[in-house]
C-alpha cells in the first residue's frame, strides 16, 4: 500500500523544488510530496522555505534561502531586486524569460479551450534594459525598510514604488534599470528638493501630506522629457519646488502640475497647469510624430512598441481595405499607422484626453481619413451600424467588455486583430469569438516589458465561411 506523505504544517520549514513560474510570477513546485506555490523563485531552484497556507490543493510558502540555483538563473542587476518586484523576472537569462512567457500565452489558450496554432517565439528586445519611456514613481510618507538598510534609516519619507502587496509603503529607490537613462536622476533631484523645502510625502493612512505622485516620460526618437508632478493642493511651497525643480533641469522639455486631493492612489488630478514647455512631448513612430499628454496611454517600450504595430499592420493585411475600426485607441498610434493603407479609419477610446491628442496627431501627420469617438466603448459601439473590413482591439489588461464581443460578432468584419497584454483575459475573449465563427489563425508574441511577468501579443482571426 502507497503511504501518503505527510503534510508539512503552516509556519513549518520545507525544503521545495521550483519547476516553473506562473502568469501572476508566483514560483510552481513540489515539496515534501506535495505541490507548493511560492512568492518567489525561478525553475530549476532547490530552496528553504516556510510554508505559510495549507490547502487542500498545495501548499503556500515563502522562500527563506536558495540553496541551489536552476540552471537560467543569472545575477539580478537591481539593489533593490528582493524588495520591489518590478523586474520579478531579472534574475531569469533573458532567452528562458521569453521561453516560459511563451508558454504562458499556450497555457492560456489551452485552458480556455481555444483551438490555435503554435504560438510563435516571442519577439524579444534587443537591449532589455531602460526601456520604458514612462514610470510613475509614488511619494510615501510611511517608507519601506529594506533588510539591509542601516538602522535609523529615515522612515518618513520615500519616492519610488509601492512595495508589493502593501499599498500604504513605499520602498524609496536609488536605481531603477527599466527606466529610460537619466530618469533616475530627476527623480533623486526631486527627492533632494523635496526634502530640502521640507514638503512632506503623501500618506495613505492619514490622507495627509503634501507630494502625491511623479510622473516621468521620455520620446526616445524626439529627446524630449516631461516631468508631471502631482500633489494633494497648491500652495507657495509646491510653487517654489516646481520652479526650483525646473530651474535645475534645463533639459527638461515640460513640467507641469497637476492637483489630486482625492483619496484614490493614481496618478490622474482634477486640476492641471503647465509650468514650463508646451504640456506636453511629442514621439515618432515609423515616420508618424505624436502628441502625449501627461496622462494620455501611450505604449511604454517605444522601440518594441514599432516592432509591435508593424506586425499589428501586417496582420491586418489592410492594404486596400475599405473601412478598419481600432478599439481603444489610445492617442491614435494604431489608426495612424493604418491609415496610410486603407480608405477609412475610426478609434473608438474612453479617454478624452487621449481622443483628443489622437486628433490631434491626425492633423499634424496631414491625415485626413481617420477619425475617433471619444466614450466608453461598451456604448460607443452600439452607434457602429457599418461592417468594418478589418477590425483592431487593444483593450486593457481586464479585456473586453461582454457587450463589445457580442457587437463584434454581430458586425462579423473578415479579420480581427486582437492585441493584449494579457493572455488570460484574452484568451477568455478569443474563445467566444472562436465559437461564434471566427478561427485563430496566427499568435505573434512581442516582449514589450523585459524582466516582468507580461508580454503583449497580437491574435489575428479569420472569419470562417459558413
Ligand atoms: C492597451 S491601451 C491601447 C492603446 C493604443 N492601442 C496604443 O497602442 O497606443 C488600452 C486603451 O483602452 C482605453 N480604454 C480602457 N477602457 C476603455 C473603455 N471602456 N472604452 C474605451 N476605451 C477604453 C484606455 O484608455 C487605453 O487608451
Amino acid at each position: 500500500m502507497d503511504t501518503v506523505a505527510r503534510r508539512p504544517k503552516k509556519g513549518e520549514e520545507v525544503e521545495a523544488l521550483v519547476d516553473t513560474i506562473d502568469r501572476r510570477g508566483r514560483a510552481l513546485g513540489e515539496a515534501e510530496g506535495h505541490p507548493i506555490s511560492l512568492t518567489r523563485g525561478l525553475p530549476g531552484d532547490r530552496v528553504r522555505a516556510r510554508v505559510t497556507k495549507r490547502r487542500r490543493t498545495g501548499l503556500q510558502g515563502v522562500p527563506l534561502e536558495v540553496l541551489e540555483h536552476g540552471p537560467s538563473h543569472v545575477d539580478a542587476r537591481c539593489a533593490h531586486a528582493q524588495s520591489c518586484g518590478g523586474c520579478r523576472f531579472q534574475d531569469l537569462a533573458y532567452g528562458a524569460q521569453l521561453e516560459l512567457l511563451r508558454g504562458h500565452i499556450s497555457q492560456a489558450l489551452e485552458e480556455a479551450c481555444v483551438p490555435s496554432p503554435e504560438v510563435e517565439p516571442v519577439i524579444g528586445c534587443p537591449v532589455p534594459w531602460n526601456y520604458r519611456n514612462k514610470m510613475e514613481l509614488s511619494f510615501g510618507a510611511i517608507r519601506w525598510v529594506e533588510e539591509d538598510e542601516p538602522e535609523g534609516v529615515e522612515r518618513d519619507f520615500a519616492l519610488g514604488f509601492h512595495a508589493p502587496g502593501r499599498f500604504d509603503r513605499v520602498l524609496d529607490v536609488s536605481e531603477c534599470h527599466l527606466l529610460f537613462e537619466g530618469g533616475m536622476e530627476l527623480a533623486s533631484s526631486a527627492r533632494d528638493l523635496a526634502k530640502e523645502l521640507e514638503l512632506t510625502a503623501w500618506n495613505q493612512h492619514t490622507h495627509e501630506g503634501c507630494l502625491r505622485h511623479l510622473v516621468l516620460r521620455r520620446g526616445v526618437h524626439t529627446d524630449e522629457t516631461l516631468a508631471y508632478v502631482l500633489t494633494s493642493r497648491n500652495g507657495e511651497d509646491v510653487d517654489e519646488f516646481l520652479d526650483r525643480f525646473s530651474a535645475l533641469h534645463p533639459k527638461l522639455t515640460t513640467l507641469v502640475h497637476g492637483v489630486n486631493p482625492g483619496l484614490a492612489d493614481v496618478a490622474t488630478s482634477s486640476e492641471r497647469r503647465t509650468i514650463t514647455g508646451p504640456g506636453w512631448i511629442s514621439e515618432r513612430l515609423r515616420g508618424i510624430e505624436f502628441r502625449i499628454s501627461p496622462e494620455s496611454f501611450f505604449q511604454t517600450n517605444t522601440l518594441q512598441a514599432e516592432r509591435l504595430f508593424d506586425i499589428v499592420i501586417e496582420e491586418a493585411s489592410a492594404e486596400g481595405a475599405g473601412l478598419v475600426h481600432d478599439l481603444y485607441s489610445g492617442a491614435g498610434s494604431i489608426s495612424l499607422l493604418l491609415a496610410g493603407a486603407v480608405e477609412e479609419v475610426t478609434g473608438f477610446e474612453l479617454s478624452t484626453e487621449a481622443v483628443a491628442d489622437a486628433k490631434e496627431n491626425a492633423l499634424r501627420n496631414g491625415i485626413k481619413n481617420a477619425d475617433f469617438v471619444a466614450g466608453d466603448i461598451a456604448e460607443t459601439i452600439a452607434s457602429v451600424t457599418e461592417r468594418p473590413d478589418v477590425l483592431v482591439c487593444d483593450p486593457p489588461r481586464s479585456g473586453m467588455h461582454e457587450k463589445v464581443v457580442e457587437r463584434l460578432i454581430e458586425l462579423r468584419p473578415e479579420r480581427i486583430v486582437h492585441v493584449s497584454c494579457n493572455a488570460q483575459t484574452a484568451a477568455r475573449d478569443l474563445a467566444r469569438l472562436v465559437y461564434n465563427g471566427y478561427a485563430l489563425i496566427r499568435a505573434r508574441p512581442v516582449d514589450l516589458f523585459p524582466h516582468t511577468p507580461h508580454v503583449e501579443c497580437v491574435f489575428t482571426l479569420e472569419r470562417r465561411s459558413v
